[in-house]
């Protein structure tokens, strides 16, 4: 049965369009440079894990396992997931294929994570993001590291006005001190809570703290603060990220509230924040998780890391003023006559073997001279190669440029590769 009628595309999930494609390059590129230049590996993850392992990482009682996940089941039983995110993947890899034991690593993977949450400008069902991981460090030096590396990429990036908030959750021995005092306070004023208040009450009172109701503010505000349960050694920790941020020149806000929504923190939580985002603010979060590797079967490895929201990135670069190369041509080949048109295929193939880097539209379909030059200039193309008959036979080009008001000249097709490899390194392109 045919019909006319177009498919949609699924809510939440976005195509991203040749327009937008150079800032979402130009970020992927910055990062993993900088990823490069810190000694992480990339490690390529699937899309699709068993159901149990988000269950059993991110926790049964979060959004994410109680109500944001794509589960479905296979066709042979079993439970599959689209990745909620990279972390449990990352250790469950990680595992199988024995990276982790007794062994130091720097990971980073990128990749769409998908999250049944209600869109709106900056949260989406399908969302992008690189992640960073390290394995097997227990000091705070490495927590500084990620955290650093961070800092560093919004300098890459050429933003500014990102904020840091940091906290730390302790150990669970700590945090299972905390919590049983949490349940008491909110327990003590149970009438004050809102109705999913009271569900989480049981099943996870720290997210209470986390709650965008504007009627639980002082509720919440008067609540006893995780800090003074803290473990001497989680706070000694603490301390050692902080001088060595300090010592670093970076700044940040403690916010004893930072609980995050995922289960797996230990110890230092962050995220950075930008104020000029709306409500889905947070560009990059993460922490250590300390637990995770064991509780996932392994043998019990320290572990930090963090994830960013390239959407929410792509969306602040976009309006930072930063010059993105467009990917536009350097050069458009006009062919005109039969000639013009196959010795031009043949000459366009060997420019862009000889010239590294030379960004070349060739014109297929033919047409008129007028018709397509226009194409030419549509391209973005800073320079039309113009081929017709004459040239042919002379073996020159004609070269015009098309972003300055400078006179065409007739090149030899044997001085074409070099006049090209300068624009090439000047980098013009439109
Ligand atoms: P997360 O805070 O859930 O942490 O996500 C990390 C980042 O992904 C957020 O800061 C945000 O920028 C982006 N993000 C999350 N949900 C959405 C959405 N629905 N639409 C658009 N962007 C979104 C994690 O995923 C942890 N795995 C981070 C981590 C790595 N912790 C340790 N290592």
């Amino acid at each position: 049965m045919s019909s006319d009628k177009t498919i949609a595309r699924v809510r939440g999930m976005n195509d991203i369009l040749p327009e937008h494609a150079p800032v979402w390059r130009f970020l992927e590129e910055r990062t993993t440079a900088l990823l490069d230049a810190y000694g992480y590996q990339q490690i390529r993850l699937p899309v699709i894990e068993r159901t149990e392992l988000f269950k059993r990482s991110i926790g049964e009682a979060t959004d994410i396992v109680e109500k944001e996940m794509y589960t479905f089941e296979d066709r042979n039983g079993d439970s599959l997931t689209l990745r909620p995110e990279g972390t449990a993947s990352c250790v469950r890899a990680g595992l199988g294929n024995n990276l982790l034991y007794n062994q130091k690593r720097r990971l980073w993977y990128g990749g769409p994570m998908f999250r049944r949450e209600k869109p709106q400008a900056g949260r989406y069902r399908q969302f992008y993001q690189i992640g960073a991981e390290a394995f097997g460090f227990d000091g705070p030096d490495i927590d500084a590291e990620l955290i650093a590396l961070s800092a560093n990429l919004w300098r890459a990036l050429g933003l500014d006005g990102l904020v840091l908030e940091l906290n730390t959750l302790g150990t669970p021995a700590s945090r299972a001190l905390y919590r049983a005092r949490l349940v008491e306070y909110f327990t003590s004023h149970r009438d004050a809570l809102d109705e999913d208040s009271v569900r989480l009450l049981s099943l996870n009172p720290l997210r209470i703290l986390d709650t965008k109701n504007p009627a639980m503010a002082d509720l919440v505000a008067g609540a006893p603060q995780l800090g003074d349960y803290l473990d001497p050694e989680s706070a000694e920790h603490f301390d050692g990220v902080r001088r060595l941020l300090d010592a670093t020149g970076i700044e940040y806000t403690l916010n004893p509230r930072l609980v995050r929504g995922l289960d797996y923190y230990t110890r230092t939580v962050f995220e950075w924040k930008s104020g000029a985002l709306g409500a889905q603010n947070a560009v990059c979060s993460g922490g250590r998780y300390d637990g995770l590797v064991s509780q996932l079967g392994g043998k019990a490895t320290p572990a930090v890391g963090w994830a960013m929201g390239l959407e929410r990135l792509v969306e602040l670069i976009g309006s930072s003023g930063v010059r993105i190369p467009s990917g536009a041509p350097h050069a458009y080949l006009v062919m005109v006559g039969d000639e013009a048109a196959s010795a031009g295929f043949a000459l366009a193939e060997e420019l862009r073997q000889t010239v590294k880097d030379l960004r070349l539209t060739a014109h297929c379909g033919g047409g008129s001279f007028k018709a397509q030059l226009k194409k030419a200039d549509a391209s973005g193309a800073a320079v039309a190669i113009i081929l017709g008959d004459d040239e042919v036979a002379a073996k020159t080009a004609g070269l015009k440029p098309l972003r300055e008001k400078t006179p065409q000249t007739q090149v030899p097709w044997t001085d074409l590769a070099d006049r090209l490899a300068t624009l090439v390194t000047a980098g013009r392109d439109g």
